[in-house]
């Protein structure tokens, strides 16, 4: 049976007034540019993309990545999945402003009914909400919908490795969690591991951009273009 997430959206979407804000102050604007300069690199590095047509944004919070994806495609279709009804109005908003194509649904990923033939999905800071069991169910969700040779662009926290970033990261990341739990009702209380996942899933690491000391990461992976769909 699938099991819904113990997210509650009226968690996020009692934060989405000062969402931006607070992860601009407390992560000197690393969230923020972590979205951002990652679809910018897309364009920059169009040499191993194919044509975009249709994307696919998970958890889009408020709508940061919607940005750099205006000016670098702006003629996309975009599916933007945001359960958060204060975080959805702010999106939509943003979309109207920019003159985007965007369909938005109000389901969290696991209760959508998507299609498939994604050219890129965009996991901005979502992966990270999960344990590891249901983030195995949500990335099955997001590989049966795209495409083979499709791209994937995780944003997410990671634990540094070693010296003082090790106990820095442990230490931040813990806390960002505890308030999350409190906040939001996530149960997940550690970083799952995304890198093995889709190395399992056989997809191909294209490109990596560090932020706030290593601890934020952007990786952009691409399908095997010779899977079975
Ligand atoms: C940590 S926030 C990130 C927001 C935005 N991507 C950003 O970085 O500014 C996670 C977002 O995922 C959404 N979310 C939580 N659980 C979800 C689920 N199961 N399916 C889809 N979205 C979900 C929340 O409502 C929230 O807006």
């Amino acid at each position: 049976m699938k099991r819904s997430s113990s997210i509650t959206a009226a968690g996020f979407s009692a934060l989405s007034p000062f969402y931006d804000l607070a992860a601009e102050i407390l992560t000197f604007g690393s969230v923020r540019r972590a979205q951002q300069d990652c679809l910018a690199d897309l364009s920059a590095h169009a040499e191993i993309t194919r044509p975009l047509r249709r994307v696919l944004i998970v958890g889009g919070g408020t709508g940061l990545p919607l940005e750099p994806l205006a000016a670098a495609r702006p003629r996309v279709a975009v599916t933007f999945i945001e359960p958060a009804a204060g975080m959805r109005r702010r999106a939509a908003r943003r979309a109207a402003r920019l003159g985007l194509d965007v369909s938005f649904v109000a389901d969290k990923l696991e209760d959508a009914a998507l299609d498939s033939d994604f050219d890129l999905i965009c996991t901005p800071f979502f992966l990270d909400l999960f344990d590891q069991p249901q983030l195995c169910a949500q990335t099955q969700i997001l590989d049966a919908a795209l495409c083979p040779g499709g791209l994937w662009l995780e944003a997410d926290f990671f634990y540094r490795e070693r010296g003082v970033g090790r106990i820095v990261s442990r230490t931040t990341i813990g806390a960002l969690y505890g308030v999350f739990k409190v906040l939001c009702g996530i149960g997940a209380h550690r970083l799952p591991d995304t890198a093995t996942m889709f190395k399992a899933m056989n997809y191909k690491l294209e490109m990596r951009r560090k932020r706030l000391t290593g601890m934020i990461e952007t990786r952009l992976y691409r399908k095997d273009p010779a899977c079975e769909d």
